[in-house]
């Protein structure tokens, strides 16, 4: 166990770790003046010791903001401070950050989905007709606007232009068979599982 005279050489330890030795100094210091000794060279710090005093004093503090943070979270959902209105749009920042993990979580679940070949007139055609049936109203279309209801959905449904040039194709068929929570965004209904 490495022990450091006071005033001594150990110049390194006693830099990292000088919080806690110069408090056990001060002690070590009073101790010694209550006995009647007087030479504080008499007192010999335990580096391990003031190591385990610095790891505790950051371990509490760690505890004590994790505890705060905890009470700041609950607080902040009990007192109903987020406002919940479908009136207003998401703030900017919970918006990016709800899309981004969304498509995190999409991305981290489409690996398996087979992409069978995708042109072919006769699958575009049935393509167009179930969009024209399950996706317009919402998302709307080429000339068609979403019905007035999907203009009040928030989070809004995007316009699909982008996703569709962006988005590999496994992604978009994943979304459009399970869903997205907490969107108006539905899975695919139970008869076309
Ligand atoms: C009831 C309204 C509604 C219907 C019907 C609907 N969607 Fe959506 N869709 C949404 C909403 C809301 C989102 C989420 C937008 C967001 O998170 O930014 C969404 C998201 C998506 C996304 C992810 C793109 C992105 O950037 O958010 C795709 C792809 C998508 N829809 C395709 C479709 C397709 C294809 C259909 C038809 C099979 C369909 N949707 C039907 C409302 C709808």
């Amino acid at each position: 166990m490495a022990v450091c005279q006071w005033y001594g050489s150990c110049t390194l330890e006693i830099f990292v770790i000088a919080p806690a030795i110069s408090m056990r100094a001060g002690a070590c210091a009073l101790d010694a003046r209550k006995r009647g000794l007087h030479r504080m060279a008499s007192c010999q710090v335990d580096v391990m010791k003031a190591v385990l005093i610095v790891l505790e004093t950051a371990f509490a503090t760690l505890a004590a903001l994790l505890l705060a943070g905890v009470i700041g979270v609950a607080g902040f959902v009990y007192a109903g401070v987020y406002d919940v209105a479908a009136t207003k749009h998401h703030n900017g920042l919970t918006h990016y950050l709800l899309h981004y993990a969304m498509q995190r979580s999409v991305k981290a679940r489409s690996d398996t989905v087979h992409v069978p070949t995708l042109d072919g007139r006769a699958r575009l055609d049935s393509g167009i007709a179930l969009y024209r049936q399950h996706c317009s109203q919402c998302h709307g279309a080429p000339g068609v606007a979403p019905e007035p209801f999907a203009l009040g959905l928030r989070p809004a449904p995007v316009n699909l232009l982008e996703p569709g040039r962006d988005w590999p194709a496994r992604d978009i068929y994943w979304v459009i068979r399970h869903g997205i929570k907490m969107t108006a965004m539905p899975g695919a209904i139970p008869a076309e599982r």
